[in-house]
């Protein structure tokens, strides 16, 4: 059988990494992006974890379109296809509602929105005459509750959602499906200043149901499951990977 082939923007660091090992794990050619050349490079900080399980990680801005859709066709052509793509890559921000700016705005919907819609688009286009694919979608517990200091960022997030369920209905006569999965507290650098003010955090673990912060490894057998062919009969479907927070 042909090795599968997996996308994963935004996954040098945090849940995306996470999911890229657990994709090589079980046998993909993983794919992986980022911005920073930090984490890009082979070193102490860089991507030799990526290296020692053959993952590729590919220097490219999510808002860079044209960039994605080479990668994308770049995969293709080596491998005759992408069989699943996984738009993770997404910046938070704690500014206060009144405080957020027109850059600070633009900044959050053209990661977290616009720049998934357009990727699925391009991977849309890339293989609608050739049989589908699989997209899932990284949103947040935050796109389907509301909590302060998260007005643009949960905006986002929701959005993500009914998206992901309007595209699967648009696209499943080309083979495509499309999932999301909302993620909970996970431990990365995006957590990090929750987990700087101990209270907050002390408090937090209280409200969760499994008592700790989620892993970058927890989502990744989630995202596998979806991308299985056992998951051929699912669409449209929001998956939450919270340790029980949204179901109180
Ligand atoms: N952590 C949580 O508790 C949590 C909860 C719910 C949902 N999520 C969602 O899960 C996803 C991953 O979050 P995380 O916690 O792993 O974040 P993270 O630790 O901050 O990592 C973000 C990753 O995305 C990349 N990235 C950010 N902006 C990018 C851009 N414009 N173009 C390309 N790559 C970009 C970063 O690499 P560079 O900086 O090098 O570009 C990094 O690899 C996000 O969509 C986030 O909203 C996280």
């Amino acid at each position: 059988m042909a090795t599968k082939t997996v996308l994963i923007t935004g996954a040098t660091r945090g849940i995306g990494r996470g999911i890229a090992l657990g994709f090589a794990a079980a046998g993909y050619q993983v794919y992986g992006t980022g911005r920073a050349s930090t984490t890009l490079s082979t070193g102490s900080s860089g991507n030799d974890w990526a290296k020692e399980k053959g993952i590729v990680l590919k220097q490219a801005d999510v808002s860079d379109q044209p960039a994605m859709a080479a990668i994308m066709k770049e995969i293709q052509e080596k491998h005759g296809r992408l069989d699943c793509l996984i738009n993770n890559a997404g910046v938070a921000s704690n500014t206060p509602a009144s405080g957020l700016d027109d850059d600070e705005i633009a900044k959050i919907i053209d990661t977290n929105f616009k720049a998934v819609f357009q990727c699925c688009q391009s991977y849309y286009k890339m293989q609608r005459k050739s049989g589908g694919g699989c997209i899932i979608n990284i949103s947040s517990v935050l796109g389907i509750v509301g909590t302060s200091l998260a007005s643009v960022y949960s905006g986002t997030k929701g959005a993500v959602i009914s998206m992901t369920k309007a595209l699967a209905i648009e696209w499943a006569n080309s083979g495509f499906r499309v999932n999301a999965i909302c993620p909970g507290f996970i431990d990365t650098d995006m957590t990090e200043m929750i987990k700087k003010r101990e209270a907050v955090y002390q408090k937090m673990l209280e409200y969760i149901p499994l008592k700790r912060l989620g892993t970058p490894e927890d989502l990744a057998a989630p995202a596998l499951m979806l991308a299985s062919d056992g998951a051929s009969y699912i669409t449209g479907q929001i998956i939450v990977v919270d340790g029980g927070l949204t179901a109180q």
